[in-house]
């Protein structure tokens, strides 16, 4: 079938035949085939990119391994951690893609780019605004260049300034959000409005989850919490911990200097935040161009990330209390792909 892979050839090659996690049952479900300007994805699977240093080399590097794009996060990294990260994760991915994910807001926003470019990046995700220099950058250097948004408007803007893709990421998301819709929502619409792939994001944690979004017009899908229980996530155990623990009704909305509602797990920090009984920040790095500093969101992801994480913020999708175990990246890829095979 012209622009598919054929499911059969995928079970053959990468899927045991009696399935995984249990999974029985005719493998009938083709994956879409994603390419974002010349790159032609194995599998139509990004791992989110993830700051403060929640997605680094060592899980970006297994992603692309398994054959999807594994994103490292680069907002508030120094410009030379940024290079030894971007080359670490090359030498991991055993040739497969490995982008950058980046905040506009980020102060070194330029910088930034100009350093994963001269690195050899091969795709650069950015959200949180838009900046046209960007698709211009990217242009002149053939890396492609994928807006997150969270409408059709911007969706359309995106396409105009020269995006080679879009990710459509919905109020399940975790981190910082675009909207209070719903991704189910959204991705129809983009669909109508834009001819460039979408990918879809937020809440998603099953082969599933991945069926009903192609279903609705995503070529793709970008997933973070379930990467976050990963074995090769950076973050420390005590956040791990914290996502296998968590119910639904944890999963809340914290307020974030930033100017966007983010979805987190509401631990003793949010309490603070929502009782305004955080100290204000006694110094500051000027690292976001726009900031309230109500807070220090950075030191607060830094602190989580780093195991502190009843004084920092733990970030996680609406989706987080399904997941139950702490999986090799390459399991969680097998998982999936059998999942979706056999999904309705
Ligand atoms: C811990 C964490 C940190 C995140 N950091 C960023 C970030 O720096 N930039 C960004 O664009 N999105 C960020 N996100 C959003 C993810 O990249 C992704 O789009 C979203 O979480 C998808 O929803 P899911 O987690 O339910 O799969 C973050 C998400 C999490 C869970």
């Amino acid at each position: 079938m012209v622009g598919y892979t054929s499911w059969a050839l995928l079970t053959k090659m990468d899927i045991p035949l009696i399935g995984v996690n249990g999974l029985r049952g005719e493998y009938h479900l083709e994956l879409p085939q994603l390419r974002i300007g010349s790159l032609k994805l194995r599998y139509p699977i990004v791992q989110g990119g993830m700051a403060v240093r929640a997605s680094t080399a060592s899980l970006a590097g297994a992603v692309a391994k398994a054959g999807g794009v594994g994103l490292i996060g680069a907002t508030a990294m120094a410009l030379e951690e940024l290079k030894q990260e971007i080359e670490q994760a090359r030498s991991l991915a055993a040739g497969g893609i490995i982008g950058i994910n980046i905040m506009y807001t980020a102060t070194q926003f330029a910088e930034m780019v100009d350093v994963a470019i001269r690195a050899g990046i091969d795709v650069i995700f950015t959200g949180a605004g838009f900046s046209r220099d960007i698709f211009r950058w990217g242009k002149e250097s053939g890396v492609p260049i994928v807006s997150i948004v969270a409408s059709a408007k911007a969706a359309r803007l995106a396409e105009k300034f020269g995006a080679a893709a879009v990710v459509a990421e919905g109020a399940e998301a975790g981190g910082h959000l675009g909207t209070d819709r719903s991704v189910k929502e959204i991705v129809p619409e983009i669909k109508a409005t834009v001819k460039i792939p979408i990918i879809a994001a937020g809440g998603i944690v099953s082969g599933q989850d991945i069926a009903d979004v192609i279903k609705l017009g995503a070529s793709g899908v970008q997933m973070a919490t379930r990467f976050v229980l990963s074995e090769e996530c950076s973050v420390a155990d005590q956040f791990k911990q914290m996502y296998l623990q968590a119910k639904a009704e944890d999963v809340v909305i914290i307020r974030s200097p930033v100017g966007l509602p983010g979805r987190g797990i509401r631990n003793d920090f949010v309490k603070s935040i929502e009782q305004n009984k955080v100290p204000k920040p006694s110094e500051c790095a000027g690292c976001l161009k726009k900031c309230s500093k109500e807070y220090c969101i950075v030191k607060a992801l830094i602190n989580a990330r780093d195991g502190l994480v009843n004084e920092g913020i733990v970030f996680a999708g609406q989706n987080v209390f399904k997941i139950k175990d702490i999986l090799p990246v390459q399991e969680i890829f097998d998982r999936l792909l059998a999942e979706y095979a056999v999904a309705e």
